[in-house]
């Protein structure tokens, strides 16, 4: 996500700005940039790249001089990582600037509406809109204009505005994308995370959806969005900049994890509209679908398993016969690929080498791909023939949480967009899917709330000399991946096995007390895995089983459960991996372990 951060008061603002955004560093951005009023003119000085740059520029900040300023870090997601689509944006009679974190869902239609007035665009950013509709509703009074370009708007924004004519104040809005207003003696600060502000306040206020606030080096008034005043308390923060960077999370994963209903929120919601998924401006379509036979998904890691999970929603929603693969395989199998095969590829990163040799790899052959990626403008990204973005947001910790449901939820919405698109399911059953999918952030968010309990299981753990993990279908593909965070940040051996192949050898290294965490939250298979517990169980096995609470008897054949909320099957993958995500934060924590940073291991495998 981008960061923003506003300054008013009796200092000069842009070096207060720099040292705002360098707080945000850690959020991770691809350029940065900020607005100072100079007079009765704004100057804007951006750049692509770091903020060490733009101090290099700005000669840490004495080039711009002025005491009212914005300032903001970009994490791209409409355009790329450029100079001139880096924020603030200006508005075409050079009057306002705006920051914008979040994503402007209906700015094509404003776009168009206001180059048919007469303005023209700079950048490719949905944010552009907000600061050319300011220009056309303004007249001569900032805070109206601000309600009415409000009105406008439709998705999630925390803005921060400047009009050279309101020489010393600033306007904050925010509609579902956080915004803090910071109490000085004689100057005042906004900013999206209170890690750029605690080293200047900590008296600060929290604004709700739907409010804004007028700020003066002497005054900070807070509105509704019809303009009628709120009144807001004063907050103390107790954190310090390193404790406000994880906000308040002992740990980065923690605070990733418990991100997951928003992110994927932000992830689904931009793409249903008239209870359709809509994919056309992403560039699918159903006369290219209808050529596809067959679709590989490859990736590494995680993406890997979130690519065997999401295997099954699209097998059993669009009847496509669908193979995962490891990107490291597929790349060196000679793969059977041709025009009628979509290869689709999931990256957070969007730089693994393996990962782009098989894009390039299915290219040579013909292949259209498809890139599944959470970073805006990587090489997956460019390299893809079309692009689904993640709004997972940065991800920090080096073991993927939020990264990884984004994934799913976007092969659940491809899933459900092809079958619709290639009629084949029936509207009933398309519209049960999309609310069932609607629902998921909301069913992520229940799974989320299983934290304290999880907490408790995780001491059992802690000595394990190893873990298994079973599970059916997806449950399987789940499996994997909760084997895959244990051993990453726990350092405790752990190994999925499809619970039907148990008795084909696992089942010999069953013995009394080893711990087996069982999956079955696939309602399709969910009494086959039972009579696996019940096998484990005869051998003394202890076991921790994860079902939908619907599922009561399988309490009478585990050890412990976790019940988690009911979901449609194909879309369970993105709920139960929640626990496992928590159980190894939990194991790993009481192992003492470098949670964020595990031994051995990198965010992002650029070499092979
Ligand atoms: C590394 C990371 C994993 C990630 C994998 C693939 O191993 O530690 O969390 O799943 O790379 O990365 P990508 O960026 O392509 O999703």
């Amino acid at each position: 996500m981008c960061g923003i951060v506003g300054y008013t008061g009796m200092q000069e603002a842009a070096p207060i700005l720099l040292e705002g955004l360098k707080r945000l560093e850690y959020r991770g951005y691809d350029s940065a940039g900020i607005a100072v009023i100079n007079g009765n003119e704004i100057s804007v000085r951006k750049v692509s790249g770091r903020i060490a740059k733009l101090c290099e520029i700005t000669n840490d900040g004495a080039a711009c001089p002025g005491k009212v300023g914005i300032g903001h870090t970009r994490w791209a997601t409409h355009g790329a990582p450029t100079d001139i689509n880096a924020h603030p944006h200006v508005s075409n009679d050079g009057k306002f600037a705006v920051v914008h974190n979040g994503i402007i869902e209906n700015y094509l239609a404003l776009r168009e509406e206001l180059i048919n007035k007469g303005y023209h665009f700079e950048s490719e950013t949905d944010t552009e809109v907000v600061v050319q509709l300011l220009e056309m509703y303004y007249k001569g009074d900032l805070k109206s204009a601000v309600m009415r370009v409000s009105s406008r708007l439709q998705g999630s924004y925390a803005l921060g505005v400047v009009c050279s004519d309101a020489p010393d104040e600033i306007v904050a809005i925010r509609e579902s994308s956080p915004l803090i207003i910071g109490i000085g003696a004689g100057e005042n600060y906004f900013a999206s995370d209170i890690t750029a502000l605690v080293s200047y306040t900590k008296n600060v206020i929290y604004l709700e959806d739907g409010e804004f606030a007028q700020i003066t080096p002497d005054t900070v008034m807070i509105y509704d969005l019809l303009g009628n005043p709120v009144s807001k308390k004063v907050q103390r923060v107790t954190w310090d900049v390193q404790a406000a960077e994880k906000g308040g999370y002992e740990h980065f994963m923690l605070k990733e994890i418990v991100e997951q209903p928003r992110a994927v929120e932000a992830t689904i919601r931009p793409r249903i509209r008239d209870n359709r998924v809509v994919l056309e401006e992403e560039g699918l379509n159903a006369e290219f679908l209808r050529g596809i036979k067959r679709i590989y998904i490859t990736a590494c890691g995680s993406a890997y398993y979130a690519g065997c999970v999401g295997r099954y929603a699209i097998e059993s929603l669009c009847r496509i016969p669908v193979s995962t693969e490891l990107a490291s395989e597929f790349r060196y199998g000679d793969p059977m690929v041709d025009s009628e095969t979509l290869v689709i590829v999931l990256s957070q990163s969007g730089e693994t080498a393996d990962t782009i040799a098989a894009i390039k790899e299915s290219k040579s052959k013909g292949a259209p791909v498809l890139a599944i990626v959470n970073v805006v403008g990587s090489s997956v990204a460019k390299l893809a023939d079309f692009t689904l973005y993640t709004w997972a947001g940065p991800e920090i910790a080096v073991a993927t949480t939020k990264g990884y449901t984004t994934q799913l939820a976007l092969l659940y919405l491809f899933a459900l967009y092809t079958a619709g698109e290639l009629g084949r399911i029936d509207e009933k059953t398309y519209r049960h899917m999309l609310r069932s999918l609607r629902s998921l952030p909301q069913k992520i968010q229940e799974s989320v709330d299983l934290n304290p309990l999880i907490e408790n299981y995780a001491d059992d753990y802690r000595d394990a000399r190893s873990i298994f993990f079973i599970g059916r279908n997806s449950d399987y593909g789940a499996a994997m991946e909760g084997a895959l965070k244990m051993k990453e940040i726990s350092y405790i051996h752990a190994e999925a096995y499809a619970a039907g192949e148990l008795k084909h050898g696992t089942i010999a290294l069953i013995e009394e007390h080893q711990p087996v965490i069982a999956l079955c939250c696939n309602d399709t298979v969910r009494e086959k895995t039972m009579n696996n517990i019940i096998e484990v169980k005869a051998r003394g096995a202890d076991v921790l089983a994860l079902a939908e609470k619907r599922d009561a008897d399988i309490i009478s054949i585990a050890d412990r459960m976790l019940w988690l909320p009911e979901v449609e099957p194909v879309f369970a993958g993105a709920v139960e991996i929640i626990p496992l995500q928590l159980l190894a934060y939990y194991t790993a924590k009481a192992r003492n372990c470098d949670i964020d940073k595990p031994k051995n291991l990198a965010k992002s495998v650029t070499v092979e």
